[in-house]
């Protein structure tokens, strides 16, 4: 039996998409290993949102190439959203690479790994119709499994090459997700996480997302529901509403707001203005008390002077966000900004990103630090990293949570009084 060793690269998707390229590449014939020293298939399923991504990956394969000149017989490839947005580049910068492959073009990956050594196998057309709802994907073991329901993206904000190597936004027929989501409640998991670029806007004929949360609440042996990342236009009433009746969708909502500033928001096409934001936000506490919210936030987009900076830095404190992902701003070839003159230096970029980070990090603080004394319930996962002895898992909010050992197995629920926070663990004791 062959064997292949993956890595991966870029957002809980592409994580999602090497357990269906085990799958797949499984029922070819072909194992699994976590060494590369040995695999005959060394594949680096990568990611293009940010230049620093694709750097990362283009110095991994000057290491991993080592292996072929040992055994000239191994293939290297390139999957996923680099694969597809740079493939001209891979081909003459990186002619050791044996193949190039899309994320629609996984079905193909036995065939092309079957033709063997010579030129460059390239295949990444991207097909609006490929789901891959039919392939069984190889998930780690564990309490959650990542399920993606929708493929592909239709907003084309401005800054993003999502649109462009993921291509057209298509949904799975609900049949499907929920057939799989009954195999993993016997498979043993007990929370399902959704996946897709804009999950929210998932629709298969009469079935809206909020429908598919429904109809998701109500499957035995799953206890908590998740689902990322939504975006704030899809974050209709009856998503909303959905999650405020069902009482296994976890309070908690990555809504990433990329700007603070309508002018800057205008230009990044979001499609929505600080105030209809803040209208949302307003409208998810009031229907769902105690929801985390987090974000994710982009500075030094072409044009971003210091006042739209600052609408940043008041909106953050307006909503107070449990947590953020901060970036500086990447031009992407293939994106409309990409050929907006950059107004922000390098320097001015770290200045601001430094600036919210910091300010995130204290309002992270407050909010745990307010939760001192609170019980919470804990989805045990197993043991906690730096506390030797202690368990750790996940609070509703999706809050680390660590404490002592008390019998409880992965899995199982536990009940918890959070007795000390940081901005990133909330530590426990038994309730
Ligand atoms: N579909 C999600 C975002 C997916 S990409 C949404 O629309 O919210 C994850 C995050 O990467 C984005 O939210 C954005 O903050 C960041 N990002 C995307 N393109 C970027 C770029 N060109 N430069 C810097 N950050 C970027
Ligand atoms: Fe990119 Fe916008 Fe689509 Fe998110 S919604 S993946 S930011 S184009
Ligand atoms: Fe990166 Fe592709 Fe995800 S560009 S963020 S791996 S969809």
């Amino acid at each position: 039996m062959r064997s292949v060793y993956i890595e991966t690269y870029g957002c809980q998707m592409n994580l999602a998409d090497t357990e269906l390229l085990f799958g797949h590449l499984g029922s070819h014939g072909y194992r699994r290993t976590d060494d590369p020293a040995g695999a005959d298939v060394i594949l680096l399923n990568t990611c293009a949102i940010r230049e620093r991504a694709e750097e990362r990956v283009v110095g991994r394969l000057g290491d991993l190439v080592r292996y072929k000149a040992h055994r000239p017989e191994v293939q290297l490839g390139v999957t996923g959203c680099m694969a597809q947005h740079l493939r001209d580049t891979l081909m003459t910068r990186l002619p050791f690479v044996d193949f190039i492959v899309g994320p629609d073009a996984y079905r193909r990956l036995p065939e092309l790994l079957g033709n063997g050594a010579g030129d460059p196998q390239v295949d990444v057309r991207l097909d609006r119709d490929e789901t891959y709802a039919d392939l069984v994907p190889q998930r780690e073991r564990g309490v959650r499994a990542w399920l993606t329901i929708m493929r592909g993206c239709d907003k084309f904000c401005t800054f993003c090459v999502v649109p462009y190597v993921r291509g057209r936004e298509r949904s799975l027929p609900a049949a499907a997700i929920l057939a799989q989501v009954r195999q993993l409640a016997a498979d043993g998991f007990r929370e399902v996480v959704y996946l897709g670029q804009t999950v929210n806007a998932y629709r298969d004929g009469d079935v809206d997302f909020g429908a598919l949360l429904r109809q998701t609440n109500a499957i035995g042996g799953i206890e908590r529901i998740r689902f990322t990342s939504p975006h704030p236009s899809d974050m209709t009433a009856s998503v909303i509403a959905a999650m405020a009746s069902c009482e296994k969708v976890c309070p908690q909502l990555h809504l990433p707001l990329q700007s603070g500033s309508d002018r800057v928001l205008a230009r990044m096409e979001r499609g929505y203005t600080a105030a209809a934001y803040l209208d949302l936000v307003e409208r998810l506490r009031r229907a769902i008390p105690g929801i985390a919210l987090t974000t994710d936030i982009i500075v030094g987009f072409p044009g971003e002077d210091e006042a739209d900076f600052l609408a940043t830095c008041v909106l953050m404190r307006s909503v107070r966000y449990d947590s953020a992902f901060m970036f500086k701003y990447s031009a992407r070839s293939g994106t409309k900004a990409f050929k907006w003159p950059e107004t922000v230096s390098e320097e001015e970029k770290s200045r601001r990103l430094q600036a919210i980070i910091a300010l995130q990090e204290e309002q992270s603080v407050a909010i745990n630090h307010a939760l001192i004394g609170a019980t919470t319930e804990v989805l045990v996962e197993g043991p906690a990293r730096r506390h030797e002895g202690w368990l750790a898992g996940k609070t509703p909010q999706f809050k680390t949570a660590v404490f002592p050992a008390n019998g409880a197995s992965p899995g199982e629920l536990a009940s918890v009084r959070i007795t000390e926070a940081t901005a990133h663990t909330l530590v426990c004791a038994a309730a």
